[in-house]
């Protein structure tokens, strides 16, 4: 249990947490111990709204195939969305590439050290750029991402809805009065190498360790807490109504077909349009109900084909849910031969071991992954 003293003046919150994190915090992550904006940029757009366990595959796995700004930027898009097939939020990774290529043609590769100038690039908002300026740069400015809210909340008992406007508000000038000053120094400074690096780089990252390993969601650990006897959850017994929830709206449920065009170990992909959803990514084609399917299939293969059903599944996004119905198409292997592809740049032929190569959706790699 980490030991503090009993009363934490709430001025003192930067120091303690400070503190805190050099000997409770984490400090071997794949993207600690470096300034290098690139890498640093990097985990913070994969780890929004995406666990740390998550993400370090992909992260290690993206770099070691794009070390650098330049090499991202030169890169196809196709290869960036394999990259982050199966990490969703494909947004993210659309808007990555068209980061990278922007700092290269505007910043020659290199990254603006500004919160003002890191906002206006696509993809960074107030409390990524802040996260990025503090690791890379030493910036200090506050962050207040959903785990921060989360400590915010608990520690000052505020009410509402944190995602709505007026106590988002509120929690960020909270987070602006918190930060650390010169004159706020911790109390013992290790001989970690983090102490090394300015406080704000501890700081931020001791606000998001406090969020992510002690003030979870659920059954917080109060009692390795630095701050348990001034945190107002905890000295109400409110852990778990704050943060007060997002108000409970019907969960909406869409439906859609998806047609496995088969030719003996040969798929049909479709390339998704850029925006909505899976925007950029590789598919199956799809239609709203079987009977558009079936026209849509005999489109394809130049012939009206016999479609089986196959198990169907559901995929639940952030606002919605898909139902997803299935249909199997088989082809001779004469028939995929002689279907003239008049749609050459938005579908492929893919044989069932490369599909590895495509940028899917995890629901349609599901779904080849049970064919082969
Ligand atoms: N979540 C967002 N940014 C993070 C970081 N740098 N380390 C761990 N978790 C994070």
């Amino acid at each position: 249990m980490y030991s503090s003293e009993a009363d934490i003046e709430l001025a003192d919150f930067a120091p303690h947490l400070i503190e805190w994190q050099r000997t409770h915090g984490r400090h071997d992550l794949p993207w600690q111990r470096s300034r290098d904006p690139y890498r640093i940029w990097l985990s913070e757009i994969m780890l929004q709204q995406t666990r740390v366990s998550t993400v370090i595959p992909y992260y290690l796995r993206f770099l070691k195939r794009f070390p650098n700004i330049h090499e991202l930027a030169s890169a196809s898009i196709d290869d960036v969305m394999a990259l982050w097939s199966g990490l969703g939020y494909y947004a993210r990774a659309r808007n990555l590439y068209q980061c990278a290529q922007r700092i290269v043609q505007q910043y020659g590769g290199a990254f603006p050290k500004t919160i003002e100038q890191l906002v206006l690039l696509p993809g960074i908002g107030r409390s990524t750029a802040a996260a990025i300026s503090a690791f890379a740069f030493g910036v200090c400015s506050p962050i207040l991402d959903g785990n921060v809210k989360r400590v915010l909340a608990r520690m000052f008992g505020i009410d509402g809805f944190p995602g709505g406007k007026q106590v988002e508000t509120a929690m960020w000038n909270l987070a602006e009065s918190l930060l650390p000053t010169a004159s706020k120094k911790p109390h013992n400074i290790c001989s970690c190498d983090s102490a090394l690096v300015e406080p704000i780089v501890a700081y931020t990252q001791g606000l998001m360790d406090l969020g992510a390993t002690l003030c979870v969601r659920s059954n917080p650990n109060c009692d390795c807490c630095p701050f348990m006897h001034v945190c107002v959850a905890h000295l109400t017994g409110r852990q778990c109504e704050l943060p007060v929830a997002r108000p409970k709206k019907a969960m909406p449920t869409r439906q859609t077909v998806l047609l496995i065009l088969r030719s003996a170990n040969w798929v049909l992909l479709e390339k998704r349009a850029s925006s909505g959803i899976w925007g950029g990514l590789w598919s199956l084609p799809n239609a709203p109900d079987v009977d558009k399917l079936a026209a849509r299939a005999a489109q394809l293969s130049g012939t009206p084909v016999a479609l089986t059903p196959l198990a169907p599944l559901t995929h639940t996004f952030t606002h919605f849910r898909l139902e997803i119905e299935i249909r199997l198409a088989q082809l001779s292997d004469e028939l995929r031969a002689t279907v003239s592809n008049v749609y050459a740049d938005t579908t492929a032929w893919v044989q069932l071991d490369a599909i590895g190569e495509y940028g899917l959706p995890a629901p349609v790699r599901k779904i080849l992954d049970m064919l082969s």
